[in-house]
């Protein structure tokens, strides 16, 4: 593992644009596996940065997103759709037919699962994904579980996630209970984890997914076994490690 200090959210976000920039310009077609939450989003304004500033080419990229909320369509302002095309993609010249995620409304949803994950072995992999964590240690929508569910699944959310992303809906019970998520193969198959962590909330999650045992219970603490995985991480979300 390689571990990143940044100073604060604007500085993890610096870092790790920079690291997907350099993934982008030295592989221009490579596939990009993204990421949804407060904490990508300044990540993708340092991309469109960049890209305004005519120093990325996104035309060739494609990209995997991790989840999607069951229920919601595409255009709802809470579906991660809806996020990546307001964070990222309206913003750079991606070819948004290069852009995947699982559809919130399919009605087959074990044929959407299973299309997904073959769907990334036809891409070859994903070059890079990037992930945020959830402040009790999940990754995608990968809840702390008695065991690690490879493929790409529905899942029931945890209360604590639902609490945690209440305050992007009107009221908490706005708030999907369910969610289709790539699973531990999906994120564990990518060349590169980037992970970017801020703020204390998040300050015991890194502790246990970094230092405690690998357990299904903390779903980020798989990534101890990934061979490139790189942290970015602010003073206070590495505040409990002694470093
Ligand atoms: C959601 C997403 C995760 C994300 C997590 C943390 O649950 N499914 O992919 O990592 O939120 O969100 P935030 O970055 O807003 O703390």
């Amino acid at each position: 593992m390689r571990l990143i200090r940044a100073k604060n959210y604007e500085d993890v976000s610096v870092k790790a644009g920079n690291i997907i920039a350099s993934v982008i310009n030295l592989k221009p077609d490579c596939v990009l596996g993204l990421a949804t939450g407060s904490s990508p989003i300044g990540t993708y304004k340092e991309l469109i940065k960049k890209y305004e500033a005519g120093e990325l080419d996104f035309s060739k990229v494609k990209t995997v997103n991790l989840d999607e909320y069951v229920g919601l369509s595409k255009d709802h302002d809470q579906s991660y759709a809806y996020f990546m095309r307001n964070n990222l993609f309206d913003h750079v010249n991606i070819d948004q037919n290069n852009c995947n995620i699982p559809s919130g409304l399919t009605n087959d949803p074990e044929a959407e699962c299973a299309a997904y994950d073959k769907l990334i072995a036809s891409l070859g992999g994903t070059d890079l994904q990037l992930l945020g964590m959830g402040p009790n240690g999940h990754i995608g929508f990968n809840e702390p579980d008695e065991a690690f569910f490879p493929a790409t699944h529905c899942v029931k959310l945890t209360d604590s996630t639902i609490d945690a992303n209440a305050r992007f809906f009107a009221t908490r019970d706005d708030v999907p209970k369910q969610a289709y998520t790539m699973g531990i193969w999906g994120i564990m198959q990518a060349k590169r984890v980037l992970m970017v962590v801020n703020g204390k909330n998040k300050a015991e999650a890194v502790k246990a997914a970094l230092t405690g045992p690998v357990t299904p219970k903390v779903p980020a603490s798989i990534l101890q076994l990934h061979p490139d995985f790189t942290l970015v991480a602010d003073e206070e979300a590495l505040s409990l490690l002694d470093l």
